[in-house]
C-alpha cells in the first residue's frame, strides 16, 4: 500500500518534472519577461538626438511598471556603425555615443535595485573591420592576433549550388562559405572571410572538416581557434564581472565554419563556451540567436528564438510575404490578420518541433519583433484591437516572452525612413520611442531633424503617456496579460501546451496551457468575423479570467465543448 502510494506521489513528481523549468537554469529565468531595447531609439538624456544608457536608465521604472523582469540591450560597444551596433570595434568599451563603462555600471546597479535585469548582446561571430584585432591580423606577421580572423589563399570555385540561398542556407552550405570570400589587398592574403557584410570580418573559430587543399581552414583546437576562445571568455567575464546578468548571442550558431550539421558549433558551446559560463555565473543567462532550439539547446543555451528567419519561422503567422526556406514568391495571408484567410498548419509543424524538442531542457521563445524585421504594427494590422489579439498570443504562449520596446504601445512600422547605419530596410522598425506630447515625443530635445530616425508622423499616434490615460489601452492591457502570466502559473514559461482546435478550421486558435488543476484556456481570433469551434469537453465550465472583452461563449457539453469568439478578440479562460 504504503508502495502504491510511493510509486503514484512518484509519478506525479515525474509528471511535474516534465513540464518543469529545466534544472538548474538561473533561478529567475521561469518568471522572466524580457523587453528588448534597441539604445539608438529608447530615449536620448544628452540632447543628440541619439539614445544612451544614462536615457535607458532614466526610463526604468517605467519598464518596471509594465512588468518587465529583463532587459536586452543591442550591442553598446565601440562600433563602425555599419551594421548598427553589430559591427564592433572594441568589446571592452561602451560606444561614447551610449556613454561610458560607468555609465553602464550605474545602469546595472539601478536596474538591479528595480528588480530588473540586464543583458548585453554578444557579437561572437565577427568584429568590425576597423577593430585593432583585424587590423593587425592584416599585416604579414606572426603577431598575437594574427589568427583571429580567416585568410583563404585562393578562392576556390563555387560548387553547384546545394540549397536556396536564404540567411539560414548561407550560413550552413559550403557554396554559403565561399560566397562570404572577401577581396583584400592585405599584406596578409588576398581574400578574408566575413560573416555578415563585408565590414565584419568572421572571427576564427576553426573549421569543422579542414581540407589539407585549404592551408586556411584551421582546425577548432588549433592555437587561434583556441585563443579566440580564450577572448570571447573574457569579454564575457569582464562583463559579467561589472554585474550584467547575461548574454543574447548574435549568430551563435556561425561560429566554426563548415559545420553543416552544426555538430562542432554545438560541441564547442556545450563543451566549452556555455559550460564555462554556466559554471561561472550559474544565475546568469545565455541566449541564442541561432533559430533552430533543437540545436541551440543542445549546446546549452538557455533559449533561442522562434521568429523571423531560418528554417523555423512564424512568417505565415504575421508577414505579408513569407520569409526563411521554402518561402516561394508569392503573398501570403498572415494568420493574424482581419481577413481570416491564413493557415496554422505551416507554423504548427515547424513550432511543435522545437518545442518538443527542447520542452523541459530550455525554451523556445517567440518575441513580439525585434530589429531585423517588420513591426506587428505594420500593414493591414494597426487597430488596437488587433495588437490586443496578437498580444494575448505571445504573452500566453510557454518559453520567456520578449518584447520589443514600442510594441507594449503598438509603436508602428515605418516604411521608407532613411536607412541609416547598415540598416537597409530594418530601419523602419527602429524608430524612436513615443513617450508623450512633448517635442519628438519626449524622445529627444534636439532638433526633429537630428534625430536618429524620424518618428511616425502620425498626429494620433499612440504615446505612452496617452496609452497610459486610456483603460481600454494596448499598454493596459499588455500590463493586465504579464499580471495574468504570473498570477497563473499555468500561462507561465514551463506550463504544457497544447492545441486544442482543429488545424483543418484555423480560426479560432484554441489552445490549452497546464494540466490538471490549473489549467488554461486560450481562444485567438484575429479574423473580423465571429467563428466558432467545437472541442472534446473538458468536461467542465470554465471561468474568463482575461481576454479583450468582446463577445464571447463556453458551452461545456457532454462530449464536446462549444465556443464562440467575436471578430477580432481573445478570451483567456481558467477551468
Ligand atoms: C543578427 C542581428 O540581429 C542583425 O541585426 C545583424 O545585422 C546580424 N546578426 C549581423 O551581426
Amino acid at each position: 500500500m504504503t508502495r502504491r502510494i510511493l510509486t503514484v506521489a512518484l509519478a506525479a513528481a515525474m509528471s511535474l518534472v516534465a513540464s518543469a523549468q529545466k534544472p538548474g537554469q538561473p533561478s529567475w529565468l521561469s518568471d522572466a519577461v524580457v523587453y528588448q531595447i534597441y539604445p539608438s531609439s529608447f530615449q536620448d538624456s544628452d540632447g543628440n538626438g541619439i539614445g544612451d544608457l544614462p536615457g535607458i536608465a532614466s526610463r526604468l521604472e517605467y519598464i518596471k511598471s509594465v512588468g518587465v523582469t529583463a532587459i536586452w540591450m543591442n550591442p553598446i560597444f565601440v562600433s563602425g556603425w555599419t551594421d548598427g551596433g553589430y559591427d564592433v570595434i572594441d568589446f571592452y568599451k561602451v560606444d561614447p555615443r551610449f556613454g561610458t563603462n560607468t555609465d553602464l555600471v550605474n545602469l546595472v546597479e539601478k536596474a538591479h535595485s528595480l528588480g530588473i535585469k540586464v543583458i548585453l548582446d554578444l557579437v561572437a561571430g565577427h568584429s568590425s573591420d576597423q577593430s585593432e584585432w583585424f587590423k593587425q591580423s592584416q599585416e604579414a606577421a606572426n603577431l598575437r592576433y594574427s589568427d583571429y580572423y580567416i585568410w583563404p589563399s585562393f578562392k576556390p570555385e563555387m560548387p553547384a549550388s546545394d540549397g536556396p540561398q536564404d540567411y539560414y542556407a548561407l550560413m550552413n552550405s559550403s557554396a554559403g562559405i565561399i560566397s562570404k570570400f572577401v577581396k583584400s589587398d592585405a599584406p596578409r592574403g588576398p581574400y578574408y572571410i566575413k560573416n555578415f557584410f563585408d565590414t565584419q570580418p568572421a572571427l576564427n573559430f576553426g573549421f569543422a572538416n579542414p581540407d589539407p587543399e585549404h592551408p586556411w581552414e584551421q582546425a577548432v583546437d588549433a592555437p587561434g581557434p583556441m585563443a579566440m576562445r580564450r577572448e570571447l571568455k573574457n569579454i564575457m567575464q569582464f562583463w559579467m564581472d561589472k554585474g550584467v546578468d547575461g548574454f543574447r548571442v548574435d549568430m551563435a550558431a556561425s561560429l566554426v565554419k563548415n559545420d553543416f550539421d552544426k555538430s562542432a558549433t554545438i560541441k564547442l558551446w556545450k563543451e566549452d563556451l556555455a559550460k564555462w559560463f554556466h559554471e561561472n555565473y550559474p544565475e546568469n543567462l545565455l541566449i541564442a540567436e541561432w533559430f533552430n532550439p533543437s540545436q541551440s539547446i543542445a549546446a546549452d543555451f538557455n533559449i533561442d528564438f522562434f521568429c523571423h528567419d531560418g528554417t523555423y519561422n512564424y512568417s505565415t503567422l504575421f508577414f505579408y510575404n513569407r520569409r526563411g526556406r521554402g518561402a516561394g514568391n508569392g503573398p501570403v495571408y498572415p494568420y493574424f490578420d482581419l481577413e481570416g484567410k491564413g493557415e496554422l498548419k505551416t507554423w504548427y509543424d515547424l513550432y511543435t518541433f522545437q518545442y518538443e524538442a527542447v520542452k523541459g531542457k530550455g525554451y523556445v521563445s517567440m518575441p513580439s519583433g525585434n530589429h531585423d524585421f517588420n513591426r506587428l504594427c505594420d500593414g493591414a494590422r494597426t487597430s488596437t484591437d488587433q495588437l490586443k489579439v496578437a498580444m494575448t498570443f505571445f504573452l500566453t504562449m510557454p518559453g520567456v516572452p520578449f518584447m520589443y520596446y514600442g510594441d507594449e504601445i503598438g509603436l508602428k512600422h515605418i516604411a521608407g525612413v532613411p536607412a541609416v547605419e547598415g540598416g537597409g530596410g530594418r530601419c523602419g522598425t527602429r524608430i524612436p520611442m513615443l513617450w508623450d506630447s512633448s517635442e519628438n515625443a519626449g524622445f529627444s530635445t534636439a532638433a526633429t531633424e537630428k534625430l536618429y530616425l524620424p518618428q511616425d508622423p502620425d498626429p494620433s499616434r499612440r504615446t505612452v503617456e496617452s496609452e497610459l490615460a486610456d483603460p481600454n489601452s494596448l499598454l493596459n492591457y499588455v500590463k493586465r496579460l504579464l499580471e495574468l502570466r504570473k498570477e497563473f502559473k499555468a500561462l507561465g514559461a514551463d506550463a504544457d501546451w497544447k492545441l486544442v482546435s482543429s488545424l483543418e478550421q484555423p480560426y479560432p486558435m484554441i489552445y490549452q496551457r497546464g494540466e490538471g488543476e490549473s489549467r488554461c484556456l486560450v481562444v485567438i481570433n484575429p479574423s473580423a468575423k465571429q467563428v466558432s469551434a467545437a472541442i472534446p469537453t473538458e468536461g467542465v465550465q470554465p471561468k474568463v479570467i482575461g481576454g479583450t472583452g468582446k463577445k464571447q461563449s463556453y458551452k461545456a457539453g457532454k462530449t464536446e465543448d462549444k465556443i464562440i469568439a467575436a471578430g477580432c478578440s481573445a478570451t483567456i479562460y481558467k477551468f
